[in-house]
């Protein structure tokens, strides 16, 4: 079981067995809402019928197409559309079939494209704390959660370090939207840079938003800090958009909605509406042509995956975008905002509940640990929650929300609700 107490599973099973629109069924018949969009990857919610159909006729046509040596069309088209969604029609696309693959991914492209300009010397990794990136070495090195890490701390890349997060309960609980206080931690690259010195730095990775710590919303102007400092020193500046990509913030990324453009993006999940594996890296143009050197018939950077850009999940990605944009699904989303802001805030107040912060369609709820054992409350509040028909997020005592785009208002509504009797009840119950 992954990321799962597995003893606790086996004891207490729960199974799924279908799912349509915004609602999953369980395997005893109860029919729960998708409060956090499956994991943050279906915004559609579940059996799009644009997707559906795509992905059936897909099978048929072309089931499989091998990505070395060889290409099919889709996949340029669908490479194309992405970056033009991204307002950078002149980017590339590397793709690969999961966010922590997206991630490895770019990092390897940083180091190999200073490297081809001649700055081997730029090795060095920057992450932050409290990010996650995925499970990939690489990812997991940057990353900032010792529980992720802490049991594979030999694998670590050497190289590697971290801005503080940007998150301070005493100086922004329960904040709607950006926080103002924390522009100054962005100093702290300055710091690195000087410590380590620009010339050893290939690249700074961040989440615009930490999604799965527990959505960590960046303060006003820190993103555009980190990138004049990013700009200054030479270094890459990586976005990493797997949860932000593709509407979340009610932009088609968080690039857009902060206004701040990084150099390269990661994305994942929302790509396919999570019906098909695909994860990738938006290059900007020149770092691209920056391998375009030696021999024509070379390989100008060896990396690649066995099922990068799968015909399926390339099917998957143009339905799904015909849906996000062309079916104003992005927008749908946005419009969805400011309700749900409001209606995350007002749990503010109920049992345990120690902050609330929210960016898009996208919430966090941060409760009160029992005394002694982390954890057991998130678990309670979830448990609860499904009897209330609603499948929530936890991690630790962190509740996180992001519903499908697809929801109406009167969902987004009663799943608040639904969610304020699971704390209610969860704070009665013995531990
Ligand atoms: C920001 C970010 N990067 C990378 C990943 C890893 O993605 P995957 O689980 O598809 O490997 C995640 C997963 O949630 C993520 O949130």
């Amino acid at each position: 079981m992954l990321f799962t107490g597995n003893r606790y599973f086996k004891a207490h099973p729960r199974l799924i067995v279908g799912a349509r629109g915004a609602y999953y069924t369980l395997a005893d018949g109860r029919r729960v809402f998708d409060c956090l969009s499956g994991m943050w990857c279906s915004p559609l919610g579940h059996a799009y019928p644009g997707i559906v159909q795509a992905v059936q006729s897909q099978v048929e046509r072309l089931d499989y197409s091998p990505p070395f040596q060889l290409g099919h069309v889709s996949a340029f088209e669908l490479a194309a559309r992405i970056a033009a969604l991204a307002g950078r029609p002149q980017d590339r696309v590397f793709f690969a079939n999961s966010g922590s693959e997206a991630v490895d991914t770019a990092l390897k492209v940083a180091i190999a494209y200073h490297r081809a300009r001649g700055e081997a010397s730029r090795t060095r990794m920057i992450g932050r704390e409290r990010a996650y990136h995925g499970v990939g070495i690489g990812g997991l090195s940057v990353g900032g959660i010792a529980p992720v890490r802490k049991m594979f701390a030999p694998l670590m890349v050497p190289g590697v370090d971290h801005l503080p997060h940007t998150y301070s309960r005493e100086h922004m609980s329960f904040t709607r939207g950006q926080p103002e206080w924390g522009l100054h931690l962005a100093e702290y690259l300055e710091r690195l840079v000087s410590l380590h010195d620009a010339s050893t730095i290939a690249a700074v990775i961040v989440e615009p938003v930490q999604g799965s710590t527990g959505v960590i919303v960046p303060p006003r102007g820190y993103l555009a800090r980190l990138r004049e400092i990013c700009t200054a020193h030479g270094i890459l500046l990586i976005f990493d958009e797997v949860i932000t990509g593709f509407g979340r913030l009610g932009k088609p990324f968080a690039a857009d909605f902060f206004g701040v453009q990084p150099d390269l993006i990661t994305f994942a999940k929302a790509v396919t509406n999570g019906v098909v594996p695909m994860g990738g890296v938006l290059v900007r143009a020149d770092i691209y042509e920056a391998f375009m050197t030696g021999p024509a018939h070379a390989i100008e950077f060896s990396h690649g995956y066995t099922y990068s850009a799968h015909p399926l999940a390339v099917a998957a990605g143009h339905a799904s975008l015909d849906a996000l944009i062309g079916e104003g699904m992005i927008e749908r989303g946005a419009r969805l905002a400011p309700l749900f802001e409001r209606a995350v805030h007002s749990l503010r107040g109920e049992p345990r509940v120690l902050d609330i912060r929210n960016i898009g369609l996208c919430a966090a709820l941060d409760l009160e640990p029992a005394a002694g054992q982390p954890g057991l409350v998130g678990l309670r509040v979830f448990e609860r929650a499904l009897d209330e028909g609603l499948l929530v997020r936890f991690s630790g005592d962190t509740v996180a929300l992001a519903p499908p785009f697809i929801s109406t208002e009167q969902e987004i509504e009663a799943m608040i609700e639904g969610l304020r009797r699971s704390l209610r009840a969860a704070s009665g119950a013995p531990p």
